[in-house]
């Protein structure tokens, strides 16, 4: 069995996705260990609490003022090496960035060597990925590029933002009168699917890399073995799309 940590800052829809994925049983030998939030107000604290994960606040720059630069750098110092120490503590084997505000420093970094993964809401990382692409700004900047697909990317994380190593994307296509708001659903419904879809073949150790390239091990027909299982999820995600949380007031 793999033990994952998720990271995340706000609302948490990956990490329910996840975890909805290990109750299925679409993904298997998985166990969902532990949630770090950088941010104590993260709505995805709440959801770790009612799903009966352990979860932990460690203060990092998440929706915090400081003095200067310098306390700015100490405190993400101090996540990081508290998180390391964390993580070992949990006997993490996996870590998944979901949503997650903030660049981790080289303690975490060296310890989780292609074993920590981040999930980014578009295609081409060196356009619509780096510092200050994040959330709608990024389905913005893909329509107003004029793009005919988008979609999500799940890569390794290396010490550069969004900008390590590719594992696998989903394509959404652009359609006439898309709206951040709209591209950002569809995009969003698929980072569900392929986020556990890549914590699988990690898992499974499908994942190779070589001079910073992954090839993708899909023999004894894994790919076929997955969709299977994983029609499951799509099952339960279409009840979801079709029954709002919040109902009609
Ligand atoms: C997702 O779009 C993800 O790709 C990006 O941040 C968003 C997080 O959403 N990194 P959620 O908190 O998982 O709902």
């Amino acid at each position: 069995m793999k033990r994952l940590a998720v990271f995340a800052s706000g609302r948490g829809s990956n990490f329910q996705a996840i975890l909805d994925h290990v109750r299925l049983r679409v993904l298997e030998n998985v166990t969902v260990s532990l949630l770090i939030s950088n941010d104590a107000t993260a709505p995805v604290l709440t959801l770790a609490k009612k799903n009966s994960i352990s979860s932990i606040h460690i203060p990092g720059i998440q929706n915090r003022k400081f003095n200067n630069k310098q306390e700015r750098e100490e405190a993400r110092n101090q996540f990081d090496a508290q998180s390391t120490t964390t993580l070992k503590g949990h006997g993490i084997d996996m870590v998944a960035l979901a949503g997650f505000m903030q660049v981790l420093g080289k303690p975490v970094l060296q310890d989780y060597k292609y074993r920590i993964m981040n999930i980014h809401p578009a295609l081409d990382l060196t356009r619509f990925g780096g510092r200050g692409m994040y959330g709608d700004r990024v389905h913005d900047a893909v329509l107003q590029a004029g793009e005919t697909k988008s979609g999500c990317t799940v890569h390794y994380v290396d010490e550069s933002i969004d900008g390590g190593p590719i594992i696998l994307q989903t394509f959404v296509p652009i359609e006439p009168h898309d709206t951040p708001h709209t591209l950002a659903h569809r995009v969003l419904i698929q980072e569900h699917r392929i986020y556990s879809k890549v914590i699988q073949l990690h898992t499974d150790e499908r994942i190779q890399i070589h001079d910073g390239k992954v090839t993708i091990d899909w023999s004894n027909d894994w790919e076929a073995k997955w969709r299977e299982r994983e029609s499951a999820f799509i099952r339960h995600q279409e009840m979801l799309i079709e029954q709002p949380a919040t109902p009609p007031q």
